[in-house]
């Protein structure tokens, strides 16, 4: 008989989209952020293409003001599916109905004022409850066979607790994420000791960093909920992420796939460029341009 422990399965995931894009102005004027393209769909169905294939059943958006266009987006528009389907475009029904949100599962609340990640997510706690949930920052995009958030799934099935995702960046960079202090490593699961946000590289404990993929235990709303503000002076996830180390297991996933920060341009630019190379319609023909510009 298997001994195997079970844990509560992860059925939810927080998409905090709340943030202003300052980076991608003037283009994120009026614009999310997270509606801009990836190749064919929006950054914000990505993410939510790479929940629902994890197994997500409800979708939660913590929004705020001009972000309307996302809940829109995956709405059922039959004015659009009557005037394709008159037009025998079944190919591009097929893709409208891919971004169609099942009934009853999209849930929606609102973050008056960016205060930071951490608050961002402090928001979803009342639609969370008391169970693990996963959080997608659909500014980081992962092209990999199995979805990562998949993957993560599957090593929190194993592990229980909470379950990052994680990937080594330049020493260098150490300032622009959170970095994890490892207590050991086998080269996919990191054990972690301990987080810091956004280090000097001359004060990191590591150059492994956690990117936009958690699966957090609900005690995370505890310390949420002091509202403590931490590096740049916004609530931080990281913060009181490292608080539940010690009282709960908190691992490190080595994911396989490469992963890009579409919320930079230079990021998001090469990710159209990989996403566009691997498109079976169009790839060939963009690897030739490309040749253009060498
Ligand atoms: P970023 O750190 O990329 O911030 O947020 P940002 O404000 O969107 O972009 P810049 O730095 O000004 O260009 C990562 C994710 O967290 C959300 C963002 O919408 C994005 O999906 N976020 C961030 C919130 O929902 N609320 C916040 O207060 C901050």
């Amino acid at each position: 008989m298997s001994t195997a422990k079970t844990f509560k399965p992860v059925r939810k995931a927080v998409f905090p989209v709340a943030g202003l894009g300052t980076r991608f102005l003037p283009a994120t004027k009026v614009m999310p952020k997270e509606m801009l393209p990836l190749n064919d769909r929006p950054l914000i169905q990505h993410a939510y293409e790479e929940a629902r294939d994890a197994g997500i059943e409800e979708f939660l958006f913590v929004t705020g003001r001009q972000k309307e266009m996302l809940e829109e987006h995956f709405d059922y528009q039959p004015e659009l599916i009557e005037t394709l389907e008159r037009r025998g475009k079944t190919d591009m029904i097929e893709k409208i109905t891919n971004s169609e949100m099942p009934e009853g599962k999209l849930f929606l609340t609102r973050q008056p004022r960016p205060l930071g990640l951490g608050h961002a997510i402090w928001c979803a706690k009342k639609l969370i409850g008391d169970e693990p949930f996963a959080i997608m920052l659909p500014d980081d995009v992962i092209l990999a066979e199995k979805g990562c958030l998949s993957q993560m799934v599957e090593a929190y099935n194993e592990t229980g607790g909470n379950v990052v995702a994680v990937m080594d960046v330049p020493k260098k960079d150490t300032a622009k994420y959170g970095v994890l202090d490892i207590k050991s490593d086998d080269g996919k699961i990191v054990d972690i000791q301990g987080l810091v946000e956004k280090p000097l590289p001359e004060n990191a404990p590591s150059n492994t960093s956690i990117i936009g993929r958690y699966i957090l235990q609900p005690e995370v709303f505890d310390h949420l909920s002091a509202f403590e503000t931490g590096a740049g002076g916004e609530i931080q996830l990281t913060d009181a992420m490292a608080k539940l180390i010690g009282n709960q297991p908190f691992y490190g996933l080595r994911y396989e796939g490469q992963r890009y920060d579409c919320g930079s341009r230079l990021g998001f630019i090469e990710a159209n460029i990989a996403y566009a190379l691997q498109d079976d319609e169009i790839g060939q023909d963009v690897s030739n341009i490309l040749t253009k510009y060498k």
